[in-house]
């Protein structure tokens, strides 16, 4: 047997660029799990990331530098995720496979329909499938077996270059690039999911990232993805009320809504209208799934995301609802590295889905 002289290679370190910040996590195995090993996030000026594009470079490079200085990585590795909304992914199926070259050549004419722009201005992967269901379908239909089920995915060459620009300015290095939804449901699986009850884990559940500008449903049957929508909207329209009826800058409004320090009236004049139409939102975008995908219903909804901390946000959906509502705290599920702020991690947890989902890509 060899033993290894030197620890083993660090694992990769998620990165989540996201509107408000840059949100950084590196994970462990620890006891069958998964423990923090280094996390850490540093706010965006506003601006600097817009619509989920990267605008200003050299201001998302200096806060991911801050975050790396102040995490005490390990290694430089990075694992990054382009928005959801800029990809397209689908299964396909090919009939006859071939050798290595013959099938990605088969994939990629397969895939171009799907691609609403030309082939050679996007990055492209895909990887086969053991599933095959597409591939059993044909086969009931048929009566024999053919071919195989991958799963091809695709982004703007330039969404991945704004990326690998802002990691090398931070002199690290990108080695996997993802997609949002993807790592929300790595995220899902092995760290949401587990917590549950089978029971919990055989129904729909809902999980919500209540963002800054967006938010995303993405729905779960047996730790498989069935649904997922983004929509617009999110935190900053608290914000955007505070700093109005207050006379604030959004800054301010934003810093004073995180540290609860608002006057008395607060409560009943702007977070009691804010909450009425986030619960009517939650239960609208609920609809919406099972208006289009004929559903089971929601037994269980878990909330993700930085607004998901606002104060009274889980009791009134829960009551809107009639759903049990819980917050999506991934640290809840996840053992603390030495070196990790227990204040940190109950501050920012919920709005740390996705870089955990991207971490985890170091254990495929
Ligand atoms: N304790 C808190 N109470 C209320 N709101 C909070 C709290 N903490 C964070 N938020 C709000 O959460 C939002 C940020 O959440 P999050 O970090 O998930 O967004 P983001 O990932 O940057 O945005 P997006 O996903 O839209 O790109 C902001 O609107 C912020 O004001
Ligand atoms: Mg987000």
């Amino acid at each position: 047997m060899i033993v290894p002289l030197f620890s083993a290679k660090p694992t990769r370190i998620g990165v989540d660029i996201s509107s408000t910040a840059v949100k950084i996590i590196q994970l462990e195995k620890h006891r069958g799990g998964y423990r923090t090993a280094a996390f850490s996030t540093e706010p965006l000026p506003p601006g600097a990331v817009q619509g989920k594009s990267i605008t200003d470079t050299d201001a998302v490079a200096a806060a991911l530098t801050r975050a790396t200085q102040r995490a005490r990585l390990k290694g430089k590795r990075l694992c990054m995720a382009v928005p959801t909304s800029s990809a397209v992914s689908r299964v396909l199926h090919i009939d006859n496979p071939g050798n290595e070259f013959e099938l990605e050549e088969q994939v990629r004419a397969e895939a171009a329909q799907y691609i609403p722009f030309p082939i050679d201005e996007v990055n492209f992967d895909f990887e086969k499938l053991e599933s095959d269901i597409l591939g059993k379908q044909k086969k009931r239909r048929s009566g024999q077996e053919v071919g195989i089920d991958v799963l091809m995915a695709a982004t703007r060459t330039d969404n991945v270059d704004s990326r690998v620009a802002v990691a090398e300015a931070a002199g690290m290095a990108v080695d996997v690039i993802d997609i949002e939804s993807f790592a929300l449901q790595n995220a899902y699986t092995e760290i949401l999911a587990p917590t549950l009850t089978p029971e919990e884990r055989s129904q729909p559940v809902a999980v919500f990232d209540l963002g800054d500008t967006t938010t995303t449903l993405n729905i779960f049957v047996d730790d498989d993805i069935v649904y997922t929508r983004e929509h617009e909207g999110g935190g900053q329209q608290l914000t955007a009320d505070i700093a109005a009826q207050y006379g604030l800058s959004l800054d301010e409004a934003d810093q004073r809504k995180r540290d609860d320090s608002l006057p008395e009236d607060y409560e009943r004049k702007v977070l009691q209208p804010y909450l009425d139409a986030l619960a009517m939102n939650v239960e609208r975008f609920i609809q919406y799934y099972y208006s289009e995908s004929s559903g089971n219903t929601v037994n269980l909804i878990l909330l993700g995301g930085g607004a998901a901390n606002t104060h009274g946000a889980t009791e009134r959906i829960n009551n809107e609802t009639g759903v049990t509502t819980r917050l999506a705290n991934p640290f809840a599920a996840l053992a603390k590295g030495p070196g990790v702020s227990t204040e940190q991690v109950a501050r920012h947890g919920t709005a740390m889905l996705i870089a955990c989902g991207l971490a985890l890509r170091s254990f495929d």
